[in-house]
């Protein structure tokens, strides 16, 4: 059996996911196995015919391709994004339809769910037969339960393709509005007293509706908005994923990446995401923009911004990626807010449009930031601990920054509950405390709530 690995680490093969597919190349040595360090050599890529149609030439003859990727930002890497577009801006997909998927990733397990979520759409819309995926923690491997479980997933993988095992498609393919929007002349100019809006967008003359809905946000904010083009700014590259900068959070790149990002975005309270859905997330270029902000390491670089993203595109076909950007807005501290061109006419989108302003401003104001969900909180806790612990080394300056804010919140250091744990627990094997205190749980659970409502407004009776 022919395996195609194509490499989604910007290291290439210095990459701890490459470890992983080395592992299963040593537990079946039987196949024969082809990588491609894809995201390490995009630029290459992108450039040289003959180098794309060696990979493209491989997979022709593939039985299966493993996608093996490292997590960036709860998806793949900017450069593995751009060799998907590549797929289908070269209209490759026939190279790859009818041929067995799989993937596989390593990260620290902060959404890889939507990370394998994103392959297995962009395989079904490649006419791929995807089996399904793996995603180890980094150092599973270094684990004999995990070293067996890898295998088995491979061993199961393997068989499935030999057998020629029938698979369903589970995305169904996007419809894409298909209208033109063209804004209304009549608005009401909002004021954006002392707020700072920006509006950033990717906008490459290929989506009408895109730069139509920044046009009328401009014309709505009259204060001081800008307009940020990000192909106009000076950004070499992608992440290399080196970690250099969890040292002291400078990047290695010396472009203009920083610099925008702390005097340009930092300022400003209220930015405007503005992009069009390339396959089945944003573009590379919004990709290659979340990725770089990695210099702040796991800290919150935009934390207390109203966000608005402004989609044109199917992105309600596509839930994990609204979950990319609402987790990443959660987990930043930011209060994320949607509009897309998926209506049926253009003043119902100049309506939307107008009232997500208002309500940006209007949250400004009022600073509201909505109470963190799973997602901040589940992440807050993977982070905390891997700071705490696994990657203070690398990660100094988050450490610095966690214990300057507080952030190493274990429940070990809550003095108040253990104790009262300590004392109330024994209690508790007594039948008669236990029987009375469980009956009237539901009164102990409302208990310390009764203060703040009495004092929430004395003079309104209760
Ligand atoms: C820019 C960047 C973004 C990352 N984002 C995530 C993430 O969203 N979720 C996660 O669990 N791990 C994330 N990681 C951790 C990597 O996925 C993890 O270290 C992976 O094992 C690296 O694999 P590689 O050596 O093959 O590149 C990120 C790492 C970098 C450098």
């Amino acid at each position: 059996m022919k395996i195609v690995v194509l490499n989604g680490s910007p290291k290439g093969e210095i990459s701890v996911t490459m470890q992983y597919v080395a592992y299963i190349r040593k537990k079946f040595p039987g196949h024969t196995y082809e990588i491609f360090n894809v995201a390490q050599d995009i630029r290459k890529i992108e450039k040289d015919t003959a180098v794309w149609n060696t990979i493209v030439g491989s997979i022709r003859s593939a039985d299966l391709v493993l996608w093996a990727f490292p997590l960036y930002y709860l998806v793949v890497c900017s450069q593995y994004k751009r060799f998907i577009e590549l797929i289908f801006e070269r209209k490759a997909q026939d190279v790859f339809a009818g041929t067995y998927a799989a993937s596989l990733s390593t990260s620290i397990h902060f959404f890889d769910q939507t990370a394998h979520a994103y392959i297995h759409a962009v395989s079904d819309d490649l006419g791929m037969k995807y089996l399904g995926f793996y995603s180890a923690e980094m150092k599973d491997l270094l684990s004999e339960v995990e070293q067996k479980r890898l295998e088995t997933f491979a061993s199961l993988l393997f068989t499935a393709v030999q057998e020629t095992c029938p698979v369903q498609r589970e995305n169904a393919p996007l419809v894409w509005p298909n209208y033109t929007y063209v804004p209304g002349t009549e608005h009401e100019p909002l004021d954006t007293g002392t707020k700072k809006v920006v509006i950033l967008t990717d906008a490459d003359g290929n989506s009408p509706n895109l730069a139509a809905m920044t046009d009328r946000l401009l014309k709505i904010f009259p204060g001081p908005v800008e307009m940020i083009n990000l192909h106009d700014v000076n950004i070499r590259g992608g992440c290399l994923g080196c970690c250099q900068c969890g040292y002291n959070n400078t990047c290695v790149y010396n472009d203009g990446y920083t610099d925008f990002f702390k005097n340009r975005l930092v300022p400003a309270d209220i930015i405007i995401m503005a992009g069009s859905v390339h396959d089945r997330y944003l573009s590379s270029t919004w990709k290659q923009f979340f990725d770089r902000s990695f210099f702040n390491g796991h800290t919150p670089g935009l934390g207390g911004k109203q966000i608005g993203f402004v989609i044109a595109g199917p992105l309600h076909q596509i839930p994990s990626l609204k979950e990319t950007l609402v987790a990443w807005a959660d987990n930043g501290g930011c209060h994320a807010q949607f509009v897309t061109d998926e209506v049926t006419d253009s003043g119902e989108l100049d309506a939307l449009l107008d009232a997500l302003a208002v309500r940006l401003v209007h949250c400004a104001e009022a600073g509201y930031i909505p109470p963190r969900t799973f997602y901040a909180i589940g992440g807050h806790k993977i982070f905390r601990d891997n700071i705490y612990a696994g990657m203070r080394f690398v990660f100094q300056a988050d450490y610095r920054y966690y214990q300057e804010h507080g952030m190493f919140d274990f429940p070990q250091a809550d003095l108040k509950t253990r104790l009262l744990n300590a004392i109330l627990i024994p209690l508790t094997k007594i039948p008669g405390f236990r029987k009375k205190v469980f009956a009237d749980m539901k009164h102990h659970m409302i208990e310390p709530f009764g203060p703040v409502l009495r004092n929430a407004c004395p003079e309104t009776p209760d």
